[in-house]
């Protein structure tokens, strides 16, 4: 990986582990629900997602970057609730993530549900009471992460990614399900950044394209390194998709055309980005690595 990348992303790793940490720990809530949030937040994430909004907000802004915090930390903190929850029995059922036990199995499933639950409406709150932000900005804010979050969002891509198990999809239904499951948070993580950087009306339409995207790279690489990964680097076991009868892109168009498919979605976002103007923003760099990432 290029090394500024590779710089970039773990002093920003950092950083974010460190809001993320005080904005848990300041919390005066039963230790059992503070243990369980603090246990999955601080797992070993890649943290891409706040990152992104960190970087997006870069792109269009020399100002100081601290009032992208509250919505970077906020999304994790969704991201991570949406991890708990996908890991339980009635979801996926599994044992692992992020390289340790998953939440329910050091702590109970009641823990567990309540803890994502916490997650989630911490998350708004945190946003709600940031002093480096303007009320408006505020609103826009809430209404664009509940919005990703939710039944329109991520919450309804589950249910179809759910219905998509021993039910063969087409590549247009797989794209569909993956927009809402995975895209709507990186769509907003590219937009929190841009809107607070001041991007005008016509980049934010130009990144919106560029996030549907990244998404749909993201994801296709997450099927791909399930057929091809290393479970050490990727931290939990690989071939579960097939294991579960999963829709995924090798699934539906082998392995070579999830390769090809996946390079093409790169041209795109590549395109959408220079559209946006951000070319030369870590955006771009960011791009390639989520398309070739090992874990
Ligand atoms: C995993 O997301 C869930 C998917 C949407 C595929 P990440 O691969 O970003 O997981 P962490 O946050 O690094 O653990
Ligand atoms: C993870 O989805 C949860 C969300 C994206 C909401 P998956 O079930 O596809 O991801 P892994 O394989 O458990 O990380
Ligand atoms: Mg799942
Ligand atoms: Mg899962
Ligand atoms: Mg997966």
């Amino acid at each position: 990986m290029d090394e500024n990348l590779t710089e970039y992303l773990s002093s920003n790793k950092t950083i974010i582990q460190v809001v993320l940490r005080d904005y848990l720990q300041k919390l005066d809530i039963p230790t059992q629900l503070k243990e369980s949030m603090l246990y999955s937040v601080e797992g070993r994430g890649k943290r891409l997602r706040p990152i992104l909004a960190l970087a997006s907000y870069e792109a269009y802004s020399k100002d100081v970057v601290t009032k992208v915090y509250s919505s970077a930390v906020a999304l994790e903190m969704i991201h991570t609730y949406s991890l708990i929850h996908d890991d339980l029995p009635a979801l996926d059922n599994d044992d692992y993530r992020r390289g340790e036990l998953t939440n329910h199995k050091v702590f109970d499933e009641a823990t567990a549900i309540l803890a994502g639950d916490a997650l989630l409406t911490y998350s708004f709150e945190i946003i709600s009471n940031d002093p480096l932000l303007k009320d408006n900005q505020k609103v826009e804010l809430i209404k664009r992460l509940s919005h990703s979050s939710g039944p329109s969002g991520m919450v309804g891509g589950q249910l179809l990614d759910l219905r998509a198990e021993n039910n063969p999809i087409t590549l247009e239904e797989l794209e569909n399900v993956h927009a809402l499951k995975t895209g709507e948070l990186v769509n907003f993580a590219i937009f929190a950044g841009a809107f607070l950087g001041n991007a005008t009306k016509e980049q934010l339409s130009h990144l919106k394209q560029f996030a549907y995207y990244l998404g749909l790279i993201f994801q296709v690489q997450d099927d791909i390194l399930d057929v091809t990964g290393d479970p050490k680097k990727v931290g939990r076991p690989v071939g579960s998709d097939v294991e579960n009868e999963k829709s995924t892109f090798p699934k539906i168009l082998g392995l070579e055309g999830a390769i090809q498919k996946k390079s093409e979605y790169v041209n795109i976002a590549e395109e959408a980005l220079r559209k946006a103007d951000a070319q030369d923003s870590q955006l771009m760099a960011l791009t390639h690595h989520f398309s070739q990432r090992d874990h």
